[in-house]
């Protein structure tokens, strides 16, 4: 036997065949997901369509040619180079969104509007690499209305799960979510979603890292943090945590560990309207205004910006007349709302 090129039908893409190796070995060993239980021709779950090329399959033993054999991908290996069509195939790097319905743990204030939720993840999503760092779970309510929330917890914590949700008394949903919270064991979610994440090991060793975070969009950064310490990773990570009034930010003691316990780990509190914040001598102003104080080049810098799409459209302006390319950021704003003309 010798090596098969696998032409995935409908994705543009293709990969090598191990000699003697089975489509389904080779398509996990690409990194590539597929349906699949028993791994030995049993349940019939993982069949394919073959349209080209001819191949051997183990049981039920059988030599099957294209253009239409139906062929079980754990048992088959190709006697030719192959071109297959595969029923919900998943790329590599991209997770399956799950619908879990996960315990509430706990719940406590923050401070004055902010919860934070604690949630367990049932034993069916215990895998560590279930979301990357820095993406967000839909709250599923009874009634089918959900909202978003960015994940406030590092992948490595397994099956615990935290959020940050600010309680905004004016709006129906919001108030129905805490609600929900405050009173129920469980609740149904949906996740991972969002293609703004970090993964430690894709980050290159020269590269800065600013993340820039409104309000409770600390979460995500919170998850983004904890992932690349966990990792020992040790770029240097700038945070900016900006909001309106001094009494906004909350878990004051976790940024000032990270940046005792990691010397590479610097943080900036930002306070917008300090009028409300009398006895506040930190920092004041806009977030765009902190980072252009601090940063003269944005050179070998990757930007995540968590906030509204009025602060990151702002602050990639600001940074794009500085030299920052669009590449360099990366933000959940970008898959939702259109940039300003
Ligand atoms: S995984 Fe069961 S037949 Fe292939």
């Amino acid at each position: 036997m010798i090596e098969r090129t696998l032409i995935l039908e409908g994705t543009g893409r293709s990969l090598r065949l191990g000699a003697g190796e089975t489509l389904l070995d080779g398509l996990e060993r690409n990194g590539y997901r597929m349906r699949r239980s028993c791994r030995n021709g049993v349940c019939e779950i993982c069949q394919i369509t073959l349209l080209e090329g001819e191949v051997v399959q183990r049981y039920p033993a059988a030599t099957l040619q294209g253009p239409t054999a139906d062929v079980l991908a754990c048992t088959a290996t190709a006697l030719s180079d192959l071109r297959v069509e595969i029923e919900g195939l998943r790329m590599p790097g991209v997770l399956a969104v799950k619908k879990l319905t996960c315990d509430i743990s706990a719940i406590e204030k923050l401070n004055h509007d902010v919860y934070r939720v604690r949630l367990h993840l049932p034993a069916t999503g215990s895998l560590a690499t279930e979301f990357y760092a820095g993406q967000y779970l839909d709250i599923v309510l009874p009634d089918g209305k959900q909202a978003s929330f960015s994940i406030g917890s590092a992948p490595e914590m397994g099956r615990e799960l935290e959020l940050h949700i600010r309680h905004i008394p004016d709006s129906a949903m919001s108030t129905a979510i805490v609600e929900h919270l405050l009173n129920q064991p469980s609740v149904q979610i949906e996740l991972p979603k969002g293609d703004c994440y970090l993964k430690a090991t894709e980050v290159a060793a020269d590269t800065r890292l600013i993340l820039a975070a409104a309000s409770t969009g600390f979460a995500q950064v919170k998850s983004i943090v904890e992932h690349l310490l966990a990792n020992q990773h040790s770029n240097p990570i700038h945070i900016y945590w900006a909001v309106r009034s001094a009494d906004d930010f909350y878990l004051d003691k976790l940024p000032e560990q990270w940046a005792r316990e990691h010397t590479h780990v610097m943080m900036h509190h930002v306070v917008s309207e300090p009028d409300g914040s009398p006895d506040w001598a930190g920092r004041t102003g806009l977030i765009t205004e902190a980072i252009l104080e601090d940063f003269s080049d944005f050179d070998d810098v990757e930007v995540i910006a968590s906030g509204s799409p009025g602060m990151v459209y702002a602050l990639l302006d600001a940074l794009e007349a500085k030299g920052l390319k669009q590449e360099q950021m990366k933000s959940d704003v970008f898959a939702y709302a259109p940039r300003p003309k």
